[in-house]
């Protein structure tokens, strides 16, 4: 399949792994790009731009297909060294950059001066105009269903996606929802040139996170995931478990008064405990609705090899029979 995205980043398949804090280690984004997709090295769970290189030296030693780093601009006071990790990304050869969560303006000119190219995640047309504008290379378009930060204006990838559609210039991804061939065909179908894809990908056999995560998103059903940290207007889709109705129920009691300091054991420093000890109680983890759809832990090649043999399927026998006659 040929699209202005696998054209742009120079992949077989339109399928793109997004940045996923303690997940998105090498051993996975070699394993996404190996099976002609596009994996993604999550920068910021490496601690500091020494160790961001070492991992992508690691990724570089377990595919010679393209892969990326995500950076995440978060809303925090003491901001990362993202010129440091900048350096590391540029250094380490990488020539694309999935960017989240505030503006990449700022360093877009050192980005694209080494050739890289940049994919922006929005949950808004508004944002991914801006994206556009400021000259962002692509966009993937994050729909309300989406696993982690979809925003503050619950807008679905129905609608999202054909909205995006009718604005955008550059090419764009739908993320959010995405499962298998069927979510890709729609995908297409509204507009996208490929999909991104967050916690599908956590159930995968190289993802390399505690089996206990896996676990709980096969079990999972799209009734299952909540949304937290919604009065910070910092809202993140979680799965649901004690912490988050401890969480939630701290929402509730303190209303508009609510501040991260009360809440900060439940989100703050638990990924390690859950995705490297599988301690799936320890707080708020992102999670998609998607996981309704989730039902096997694959190699990340049958994922993506079923995939593209759905899509196809899909595409040449199931709508184009209903066009004969
Ligand atoms: C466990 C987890 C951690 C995530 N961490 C990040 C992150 O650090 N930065 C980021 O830009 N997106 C992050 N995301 C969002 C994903 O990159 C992707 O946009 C999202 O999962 C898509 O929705 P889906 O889960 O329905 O596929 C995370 C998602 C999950 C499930």
């Amino acid at each position: 399949m040929k699209t202005r995205i696998t054209e742009m980043f120079g992949i077989q398949h339109p399928i793109i792994q997004g940045g996923m804090h303690y997940v998105g280690f090498a051993e996975l984004a070699a394993a996404v790009s190996n099976a002609g997709g596009l994996g993604i090295i999550t920068g910021l769970t490496q601690r500091t731009p020494e160790l961001l290189a070492k991992e992508i030296a690691r990724c570089r030693a377990l595919t010679d297909k393209p892969f990326g780093v995500n950076l995440t601009f978060l809303p925090v006071l003491t901001a990362p060294d993202y010129p440091g990790y900048i350096k590391a990304i540029l250094d380490g050869g990488v020539k694309i950059v999935e960017t989240a969560g505030n503006n990449p303006q700022k360093w877009l000119p050192a980005l694209h001066e080494a050739g890289v190219k940049v994919i922006h995640k929005c949950t808004s047309v508004r944002h991914s105009l801006k994206a556009e504008a400021i000259g962002c290379d692509a966009v993937s378009v994050d729909g309300f269903e989406c696993g982690g930060h979809p925003g503050e204006d619950d807008v679905p990838n129905f609608i999202l996606l054909p909205r995006a559609a009718e604005e955008l210039k550059i090419p764009f991804v739908a993320s959010g929802g995405m499962a298998d061939g069927r979510s890709l065909v729609a995908a297409l179908a509204l507009g996208a040139e490929g999909m991104n894809m967050g916690t599908r990908f956590i159930a995968t056999r190289e993802a390399p996170v505690h089996d206990n995560v896996k676990r709980a998103i096969v079990a999972a059903s799209e009734l299952d995931t909540r949304l937290v940290m919604r009065p910070l207007r910092n809202t993140e889709r979680v799965l649901r478990n004690a912490a988050v109705d401890t969480l939630l129920e701290k929402e509730r009691t303190l209303g508009a008064a609510l501040k991260f300091e009360d809440i900060i054991e439940q989100v703050a420093g638990v990924y390690p405990k859950i995705m490297l000890e599988g301690a799936m109680e320890a707080g708020a983890w992102s999670c998609g609705m998607v996981a309704g759809l989730i039902r096997d832990v694959p190699s990340c090649q049958e994922l993506i090899d079923s995939i593209m043999a759905q899509a196809e399927d899909i595409i040449r026998a199931r709508l184009q029979g209903m066009l004969a006659g």
